[in-house]
């Protein structure tokens, strides 16, 4: 194989990771970010054109003799980059906007694992105020509210009463606030939740190692859901039998159930799983790499990824390898996310791009460079991960690191990623 030029689609640490991952590859020439942010800039070439302008992005891929570009937001996919793609002849690593639905309509994902038996969570969809309140009432709390669309994640309502259900109805279907919509009323699920991501292409797949990510702000799971806090792996909550399960009743007979509807899926294709007593169930589908889950298991796959997609693109199954070694991520936040936030104040302890020592790593998700100075310009800033033999010391690792970097007080973390499995 001739050398490559790849284009990474995205602006966050996850897109940090990808680029860090790929540009270890010997296949690799020139890495370039679209847009990427400063922090990516350090040691990647940005170019600075948006995720969902295709049409210029096309034009690049072009000009800059592009032989892969990989997708990092559901946004860009939704807005059709891999069909547009496609069309100019362009390889592109990501879904096709008919096959996105299974993360962009929870309604679509829904009856694809209805259809096909897929283990999921009981549910039903609304457009109609008075009928999902009737619904509700019938069933009792807890139960959970979905809006159906992107709402990045903010759209999930977990009601432990009626009132919070109903008072979540009334936010969606009465006031818009994601706006105009459905809602997807479903059973609530217990048990540890884990993220099972593969590369597939048509109804081969090749999973991934399991992560864990922390949805919620604050310690101890309280708070509002965010995009995620900080994430690990291996996840040893969740034994291997259940990994196997999972990978054999959810993700093998998706990636076939996609096929068998016309709308075959080719990319990342992310389950948010939880281990119930019945066994896995699935919570969500993504259709991209999960944010923060990626900076967590890029680093632990040993193989070359673009030999891998390059590999599962001409029709093969190669074997994925991993390193022994678990890694352990925290998200560095701006106070006040996931609502408002001030923005453009200074990052202290982040002189050099590159935190020696300790086996950690540092992924930009939102900061900027101002007059020499890092400053923060996103809700996650920043994430650091730590390496170590046992999950333990990843975890000792990533928090001496977070703490010589926290001392702006802007910046909130939290301190418990990874009680779970520790
Ligand atoms: P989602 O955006 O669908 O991943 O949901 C966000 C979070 O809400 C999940 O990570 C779960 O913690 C929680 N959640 C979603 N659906 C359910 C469910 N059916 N039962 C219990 N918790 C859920
Ligand atoms: N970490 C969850 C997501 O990427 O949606």
């Amino acid at each position: 194989m001739s050398k490559m030029n790849i284009l990474i689609i995205g602006r966050g640490g996850r897109e940090h990771a990808m680029a860090w991952k790929v540009a270890q590859s010997p296949l690799v020439t020139n890495v370039f970010v679209a847009p990427g942010n400063d922090g990516i800039a350090e040691s990647f070439e940005c170019v600075n054109i948006n995720e969902t302008d295709t049409e210029n992005l096309i034009q690049f891929a072009k000009e800059n003799n592009i032989h892969l570009t990989i997708v990092g937001p559901e946004v860009a996919l939704m807005n059709g980059i891999v069909d547009e793609f496609q069309k100019h002849n362009l390889k592109i690593f990501g879904p096709l906007v008919a096959a996105a639905q299974i993360e962009g309509s929870k309604q679509f994902a829904k009856e694809l694992m209805h259809k096909y038996h897929i283990p999921t969570a009981a549910f039903e969809v609304f457009e109609n105020y008075n009928a999902a309140k009737q619904y509700l009432l019938a069933k009792g709390a807890p139960i959970v509210i979905k809006y159906d669309g992107l709402a990045a994640g903010k759209g999930v309502v977990v009601a432990m009463t009626i009132e919070e259900a109903d008072q979540a109805l009334q936010d969606m279907l009465l006031n818009d606030k994601f706006g105009k919509g459905k809602v997807v009323i479903e059973e609530f699920l217990s048990g540890p939740e884990f993220s099972l991501m593969a590369f597939v292409h048509g109804e081969t797949i090749l999973p991934l190692a399991i992560a864990q990510d922390h949805k919620r702000a604050f310690d101890g799971d309280q708070g509002p859901n965010t995009g995620g806090m900080g994430a690990y792996t291996p996840v040893s909550i969740v034994p291997n039998v259940a990994i196997e399960e999972a990978i054999t009743t959810v993700m093998q007979p998706t990636a076939k159930a996609m096929v068998a509807n016309g709308t075959p899926f080719t990319g990342i294709l992310y389950g948010g799983l939880i281990l119930t007593k019945e066994g896995p169930k699935v919570i969500e589908f993504n259709a991209r790499f999960g944010d923060p889950e990626t900076e967590v298991v890029l680093p632990k796959m040993k193989s070359d990824m673009i030999e891998v997609i390059m590999a599962l693109l001409n029709g093969k199954t190669p074997e994925i390898e991993w390193y022994e070694n678990a890694f352990l991520g925290v998200v560095l936040a701006s106070k006040g996310y996931p609502e408002a936030f001030e923005k453009g104040v200074e990052i202290e302890g982040l002189k050099d791009r590159r935190i020696e020592g300790l086996n950690t790593l540092v992924f930009h998700c939102g900061t900027a460079k101002k007059e020499g100075k890092w400053v923060n310009n996103g809700g996650r800033v920043l994430f650091v991960v730590g390496e170590g033999k046992t999950l333990a010391d990843a975890r000792k690792n990533a928090y001496q690191t977070v703490e010589n970097l926290s001392s702006s007080e802007n910046l909130f973390y939290r301190t418990d990623i990874g009680w779970q499995s520790l």
